[in-house]
């Protein structure tokens, strides 16, 4: 009898190790075919950690999807004319810190425009009073005057511990196209709903003696004085940059090299003892992940090493296009997410990639190729988010294989013991006006 209890307890103990991340959620909606691809911007509600899509236009207006609890069963959608005001930063602009929820306001909403209330070609933020949810009476607010600039690297994120909004606005002198930007304008609120006159900061994108860079960095995260770090990339230098100061005129950054021709989009995570974690491509042909994990929260020492996904085989092997990278609060390891496709002939690939520790050692990582399983094509966006329970939430644009639909989709994956769930539960989202 106890050696039966004892063979049962191992049993139950293998089953519940490492391995248990599993799909625990996945959930979708057909939405319009859009073919300007970014026009997708998700984010986690505040407080509650629901999975939320902004998409630009929706039948016309600009429309905020919320998944009514975590687990996403229902979604809401409301829709927000008020925006038309607004020409809002979408074009170029990758996903992810466009729309924003003030964590301290609950309700409020922020959104960056190019520029287009008051013509002229200023960035302006647009604030959406909680009590105005499809927001009919938009605040615009006039920032900086920055004769064009790199779309792609505007960026909007709230300081801790108080709340206070904050732009990283890159400025061009050619055309922003190509996002060849040469400095950064940092604007901050004093007030969580920026009432009082901002600060501004110019930082010189040469800080680091190369004055030609690229806006590609996806993420700002928060250091630990709770001010933003984002990332430039000025040929092959990789620039993670920290604002030191509540206005930002005083900036730290540490320098990494990498191959930029391999290396397009980049993106940075933060754990719980403020040390980064920054992610991209493959710097050769054969590795999949450039990984670059910060020892202290000065960044003084770093490791950085190039990941190959154990046993992808050659013939099959698709081109990684993007590697968004999250740190999962329950291990303080990171979760990447990697998504790519072979044009034409769309074979996609959807992977969470989850570290067992702090190298990452791939022979290791926990896998889920979710992507050809859950029947998606061609990968158009995505953006990857964690809570507060180590849930990883990916948020997704694609098209649906069987039907052609293109469809915004929320999969969550965890460490659980709720059932795996291995297909989506299509959902019609609920109108609110
Ligand atoms: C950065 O550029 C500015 C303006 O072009 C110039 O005045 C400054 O000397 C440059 N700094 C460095 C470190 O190259
Ligand atoms: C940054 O701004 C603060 C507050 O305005 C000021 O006290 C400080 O001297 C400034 N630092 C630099 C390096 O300009
Ligand atoms: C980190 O950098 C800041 C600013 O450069 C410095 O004041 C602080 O002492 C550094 N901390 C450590 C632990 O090195
Ligand atoms: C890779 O393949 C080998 C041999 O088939 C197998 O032993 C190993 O567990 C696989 N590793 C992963 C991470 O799938
Ligand atoms: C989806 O579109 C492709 C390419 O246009 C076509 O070959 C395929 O038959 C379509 N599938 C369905 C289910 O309509």
């Amino acid at each position: 009898m106890k050696l039966i209890l004892l063979v049962l307890t191992i049993v139950k103990f293998a089953w519940s190790s490492s391995s248990s991340y599993k799909i625990i959620s996945a959930t979708a909606w057909i939405t319009t075919p859009i073919s300007l691809y970014p026009d997708f911007s998700a984010s986690l509600t505040s407080i509650d950690f629901h999975p939320s899509i902004f998409q630009y236009s929706f039948n016309g207006p600009s429309t905020v999807f919320t998944c009514t609890t975590r687990s996403c069963k229902q979604v809401s959608m409301v829709p927000m004319p008020g925006l038309n005001v607004a020409r809002l930063a979408y074009g170029g602009v990758s996903s992810r810190r466009i729309q924003q929820l003030s964590p301290v306001v609950v309700g409020t909403q922020f959104f960056l425009s190019t520029g287009y209330a008051t013509p002229n070609r200023d960035t302006e933020l647009i604030a959406c009073a909680a009590e105005d949810p499809t927001c009919s009476k938009p605040n615009v607010m006039n920032t900086v005057n920055s004769p064009g600039f790199g779309q792609a690297g505007l960026r909007l994120t709230f300081t801790r511990p108080l709340g206070l909004p904050i732009m990283l606005i890159p400025e061009a002198r050619y055309a922003s196209r190509d996002n060849r930007v040469t400095g950064y304008t940092i604007e901050a609120c004093q007030d969580p709903l920026c009432h009082f006159s901002r600060s501004r900061s110019s930082l010189p994108f040469n800080l680091t003696g190369n004055a030609n860079c690229l806006g590609t960095s996806i993420d700002v995260a928060l250091n630990r004085l709770g001010f933003p770090s984002w990332l430039t990339m000025c040929g092959t230098e990789l620039n993670l940059i920290h604002c030191l100061s509540a206005t930002c005129n005083e900036t730290l950054v540490n320098q990494f090299k990498v191959n930029h021709d391999f290396v397009y989009f980049t993106y940075l995570a933060v754990d719980s003892q403020f040390r980064f974690t920054i992610a991209t491509t493959g710097q050769t042909a054969q590795s999949d992940i450039t990984y670059i994990r910060c020892l202290d929260p000065n960044c003084t020492q770093s490791i950085q090493s190039q990941l190959t996904i154990a046993n992808r085989t050659s013939p099959t092997r698709t081109s990684i296009a993007r590697v968004q990278v999250v740190i999962d609060t329950l291990t303080d390891l990171p979760v990447f997410h990697l998504t790519g496709s072979i044009y034409p002939s769309n074979v996609p690939v959807y992977m969470f990639v989850a570290c067992q520790d702090i190298e990452c050692d791939m022979s290791e990582a926990v896998y889920f190729d979710y992507g050809a399983h859950f029947g998606l094509n061609r990968v158009q966006v995505s953006d990857l988010f964690v809570d507060d329970e180590g849930t990883v939430i990916a948020s997704i644009r694609a098209v649906y294989t069987s039907t052609n639909d293109t469809i915004n989709a929320i999969v969550r994956m965890a460490q659980s013991s709720e059932a795996e769930v291995d297909r989506f539960t299509f959902v019609e989202p609920i109108l609110i006006n």
